[in-house]
């Protein structure tokens, strides 16, 4: 059974991280149109508080990101699901995620979407597992560098639990007794 160990960063604690990014993001967009591209699922909850503090004009799109293939490391492959709504070329792009792991979701995204031609293309994401990168990616807005433990809550699941949590917590296999 996977049940939560630890709470990581509380509500209060969150939402004044994601209101620091916001302001940082505004400033550096200021005069601009911005685009979020948010990877679902679990960056939904993040991408609704982020934008509401964002003060550029911001327009939105979703996606899913899925690996297929043989399931190892070397196969890893991404499908995205649906196709984008919306043309990018010029646009000033920022792709939204919660969390970066190794950094291939972020790494082939970007490669997808440079042959778009924006004017532009960045990351934001709220958590970092910095140690755990294999793939090289830059990230222009990191909000806290978290250890290689597993994290759930504020949009991200175990087996599709726990989005719901307000919180990010450490989930751990708990022993039965
Ligand atoms: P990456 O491609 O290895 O960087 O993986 C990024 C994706 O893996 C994220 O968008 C999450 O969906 C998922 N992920 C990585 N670490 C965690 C975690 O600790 N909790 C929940 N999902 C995670
Ligand atoms: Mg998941």
């Amino acid at each position: 059974m996977i049940e939560i160990s630890e709470i990581l960063f509380d509500e209060q604690t969150i939402n004044d991280k994601v209101r620091d990014l916001a302001a940082r993001i505004s400033r550096d967009y200021a005069g601009r149109n911005l685009f979020l591209i948010s990877i679902l699922k679990g960056a939904f909850m993040f991408t609704a508080d982020l934008m509401r503090s964002i003060t550029v004009p911001v327009c939105v799109s979703f996606i899913r990101v899925s690996s297929y293939g043989m399931g190892t490391e070397s196969s890893h492959k991404l499908s995205i699901t649906p196709e984008l709504d919306v043309d990018i070329r010029g646009k000033h792009v920022l792709l939204v995620d919660t969390i970066v792991d190794t950094g291939k979701t972020l790494a082939s995204l970007y490669g997808k979407f440079t042959n778009h031609n924006p004017a532009s293309l960045k990351a934001v994401v709220l958590l970092d597992k910095m140690s755990r990168r294999t793939a090289e990616v830059s990230i222009a807005y990191r909000g806290f560098e978290i250890p290689n433990k597993f994290v759930v809550g504020y949009g991200m699941d175990h087996a599709e639990r726990f989005r719901n949590l307000p919180y990010i917590a450490v989930a751990q296999t708990s022993q039965e007794s």
